[in-house]
């Protein structure tokens, strides 16, 4: 708190240019004095219930600014540092931030500024801790007494993908996420004070605010916080940290598992896992030849493996969550069945709205079955009364565990000028579960080439970030379409996957549309 607050007070200084470091900080110390009167953010203002985006890589910082946030009950609204300059000006828009923490060598902060004109704007000025300088904590409060919030106080505002192309800003309150995270995090990982857990998630999704930040420090437990990835400088990274910090408990998605396993045990056996008791996979479904080389390659036969199945909208299904299984028509099935994955009641760590759209809560979650919470993913119930989650059964995509709507993507590529429309699907990828097969159809007299790909994919990279960049970019002289002008989605699904068997094309306009697209499918990655 006392290294934010000296933060806040030299980026004040920088960008007001008014009044010197010595005096901000100095009010600050004299008010801090004095109980109740003390928060954070003095001089940039920052109170009670205002919006604060933070777009920050996995540095301590990030940590730091979080539970600021919550210690003075400002809000938080951490976008993901991978995505684009747009997509942080649309949430800092949305969600009416007064202040963006950042940090310097993030390259687009510059082009963030000039869509955010209307909204006070700040920049921690280099990426390392050491930027934030010591000798301003040291003029620093070392107390900043807490603001009293209600349980129903909102804590944080998290973005995710919206069917319609739009990102939705989930939010969160208080106590009931606390209560979840806290309780998820104990009882799932069978947490202990010697533990040293490790969860591998970036912060800027909901798995690193649950089960990095609020749930593991709730318990007072030991973490990992790593800022890298797992190939770099050496594709045993993961193995070695684990090594180092004689890590216990261990939290990563089946994407990383795949990547990993690409390389052969030999990394593994470089290093010493004996100290692994629990590991964790989440994110999207786990693949068996996966779970079995988590289980017996790292696990070494004795880990347990807790598959934890949740969304940035729920938090994890545990004690008091009722998950049923329904048909088409809404009906309750019993036993071994298979449909459509609903929650039957609420529950504390469940969502509590869409910031600032009542509409689209109610429209996304509860409108299709009325009564139920639903989660967009479908789901077998076998004899044993264990739920196997198929994916996502409406217009969403999961790229290596992380969710894109094929709406948000085909809007970009429809940005660019040749383009006359877009439609995108998922198939199977090797490493990422899923990737972004898509289809345009161009403008009259523009050509389809090489380096009009490159330019969509840099579009598409622009606008939402790297993690949506199309592996697939086909040519598409028109699109499957019933008679009503809408697009046949399971045909495309079905063309990109080369699936042989298309079934019943009756419903379309155009049956011929589909012998071209099939005839010019990509075969290997744009
Ligand atoms: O489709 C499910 C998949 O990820 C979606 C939620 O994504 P998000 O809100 O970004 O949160 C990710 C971190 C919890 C779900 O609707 N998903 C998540 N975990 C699993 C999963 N699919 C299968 N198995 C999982 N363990």
């Amino acid at each position: 708190v006392r290294r934010q607050a000296a933060a806040a007070a030299r980026i004040e200084d920088k960008n007001q240019g008014q009044g010197n470091k010595n005096t901000n900080t100095k009010n600050y110390s004299q008010t801090s004095q004095r109980a109740n009167q003390t928060k954070l953010f003095p001089i940039s203002g920052v109170k009670k219930g205002d919006r604060v985006a933070i777009y920050l890589p996995m540095i301590p910082e990030l940590v730091y600014s979080m539970l600021a946030c919550a210690r003075i009950g400002a809000v938080h609204s951490i976008v993901f540092a991978g995505f684009s300059s747009e997509s942080l000006a649309e949430r800092i828009m949305d969600a009416q931030c007064s202040i963006l923490l950042t940090a310097g060598n993030i390259h687009t902060h510059s082009h963030t500024h000039m869509h955010t004109h209307t909204h006070r704007h700040a920049c921690i000025n280099k990426k390392t801790s050491s930027s934030w300088c010591e000798s301003d904590y040291l003029q620093m409060a070392p107390l900043c007494d807490p603001e009293w919030m209600d349980a129903e106080d909102p804590l944080f505002v998290l973005y995710t993908s919206g069917s319609t192309g739009k990102p939705k800003g989930v939010l969160h309150t208080i106590a009931g996420y606390l209560l979840y995270t806290s309780l998820t995090f104990k009882y799932v990982f069978d947490h202990h004070q010697d533990d040293v857990y490790w969860c591998t998630a970036d912060i800027g999704w909901i798995t690193g605010h649950s089960y990095i930040t609020y749930g593991p420090l709730a318990n007072g437990a030991t973490s990992v916080l790593f800022e890298g990835i797992p190939v770099y400088p050496h594709v045993g990274r993961f193995w070695e940290i684990i090594e180092k910090y004689r890590v216990s408990k261990f939290y990563t998605a089946p994407t990383a598992i795949r990547l990993l396993m690409k390389y052969g045990i030999e990394p593994l056996q470089k290093y010493d896992l004996s100290s692994l008791r629990v590991l964790g996979t989440v994110g999207e479904p786990i693949n068996p030849e996966a779970w079995m080389w988590y289980h017996d390659a790292v696990g070494q036969g004795r880990c347990p493996v807790v598959d934890t199945f949740w969304q940035t909208e729920t938090t994890l299904p545990f004690f008091g969550v009722l998950p049923i299984i329904l048909n088409e028509h809404g009906e309750e099935l019993e036993g071994e069945a298979e449909g459509y994955l609903v929650f039957k009641k609420p529950w504390p760590g469940i969502m509590r709205g869409v910031y600032g759209n009542q509409e689209c809560f109610e429209n996304t979650y509860f409108k299709k079955f009325p009564g139920f919470y639903v989660t967009g993913d479908g789901c077998r119930r076998d004899k044993d009364g264990y739920y196997w989650i198929t994916g996502r059964i409406d217009d969403m995509l999961n790229v290596s565990g992380h969710l894109l709507s094929t709406a948000e993507v085909e809007a970009a590529l429809t940005e660019h000028s040749a383009v006359a429309e877009a439609a995108v699907v998922s198939r199977p990828h090797i490493v990422k579960g899923e990737c972004l097969y898509c289809f345009v159809t161009l403008k009259d007299f523009r050509e389809f080439n090489h380096s009009l790909m490159d330019e969509l994919k840099r579009k598409v990279r622009e606008k939402i970030g790297p993690i949506a960049t199309p592996d697939f970019i086909q040519n598409a002289p028109g699109l499957p379409k019933t008679r009503s002008g809408k697009i046949m989605r399971r045909v495309l699904r079905q063309i990109a996957r080369n699936e042989k068997d298309l079934g019943d094309l009756s419903t379309l306009a155009d049956p011929k549309v589909v012998e071209v697209l099939l005839s010019q499918r990509c075969e290997a990655a744009a």
